[in-house]
């Protein structure tokens, strides 16, 4: 997608962080906005943010774990704005499982996570993408997933994240073999600044975890603090839309992680252990991570 002026982006999260960041961005090439989130005060701080900026803007509160909302959402964006043209699948969260086993991990918690992070972003593709087609303006779809779906040890994080690659990766060849002018990305970012690490503050009270029923974040804010700025990323995801590009990994200093992986699986042998205690400590040399 090489033009935004006057299309409209529909960014889901986009109250607060990378969502926030990719709606300025947008914003910043005179695109219209429209925010989904499910935080009413972040939303409305959000929505009076742009209006401040004089951009053309809607906040829609929505829960993406919902098919109806996301109906809802499409419907709202379509009668402000029109045709969408740009989407980002960017809503997501993760849940504080301490050390608790796989095994031990209450249903809430996978209900939440992968309700949130695979199912926000299957119900977008599939509400948003027949309007897209069918429109046949040119536009592009972005799916937010991790670094964490390569990292073994993540619980529903890194199952929900390893899902929206493999379906980005099956929209991305089904747009293709239909010829279609919509691109598609997958963002697989490592740590940015944003409040991820407190993503509790958003879990629905029916989903209350017996791990976590004080609803603890992650206690890694000073980690994120130091990381990639929001708006950075921002950048580096809108010059893969602008190339067409489809994997999107912001963060070069994982790169080894990956490479070992992979290797992990080709030698046919136990799982891979990744030392994420040694690979946090790099970054105090100065490493980029
Ligand atoms: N920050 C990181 O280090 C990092 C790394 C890799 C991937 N990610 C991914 O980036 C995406 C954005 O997260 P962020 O880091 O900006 O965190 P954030 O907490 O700052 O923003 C996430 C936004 O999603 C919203 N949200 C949560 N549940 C929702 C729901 N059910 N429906 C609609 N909106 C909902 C929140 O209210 C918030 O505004 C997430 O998918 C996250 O998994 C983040």
């Amino acid at each position: 997608m090489k033009s935004f002026e006057g299309k409209t982006a529909v960014i889901t999260g986009g109250a607060s962080g990378i969502g926030l960041a990719l709606a300025n961005a947008a914003a910043d090439r005179q695109m219209n906005v429209v925010l989904a989130d499910i935080e009413a005060s972040a939303l409305e701080v959000a929505v009076q943010h742009f209006e401040e900026r004089q951009c053309q803007v809607l906040g829609v509160m929505t829960d993406t774990r919902q098919k109806t909302a996301i109906e809802k959402l499409l419907a709202d964006a379509t009668e402000e704005f029109g045709n969408i043209h740009l989407l980002f699948n960017n809503a997501g969260v993760v849940n504080f499982g301490g050390a608790t086993p796989i095994w031990d991990l209450p249903d809430a918690d996978w209900s939440w996570v992968m309700g949130v992070n695979f199912y926000g972003v299957l119900n977008g593709v599939q509400t948003f993408l027949p309007h897209m087609i069918a429109h046949g303006e040119e536009g592009h779809v972005v799916n937010t997933a991790s670094i964490a779906a390569f990292l073994p040890g993540g619980g529903p994080y890194g199952v929900s994240k390893y899902g929206v690659v493999t379906l980005s990766e099956a929209l991305a060849q089904d747009l293709q073999t239909a010829g279609s002018n919509i691109g598609a990305s997958v963002l697989c970012p490592g740590w940015v600044n944003t409040k991820i690490g407190d993503a509790e503050r958003n879990r629905p009270g029916d989903l209350t975890s017996e791990v976590n029923p004080s609803g603890q974040g992650l206690g890694i804010g000073d980690l994120l603090a130091q990381s990639k700025s929001p708006n950075e990323l921002a950048a580096q995801v809108f010059d893969a839309i602008e190339n067409n590009r489809f994997y999107i990994f912001p963060h070069t200093g994982w790169d080894y992680m990956l490479r070992e992986h992979t290797e992990a699986m080709l030698a046919r042998e136990g799982v891979y252990e990744f030392d994420l205690q040694g690979h946090v400590a790099t970054r105090f040399e100065g490493k980029e991570i």
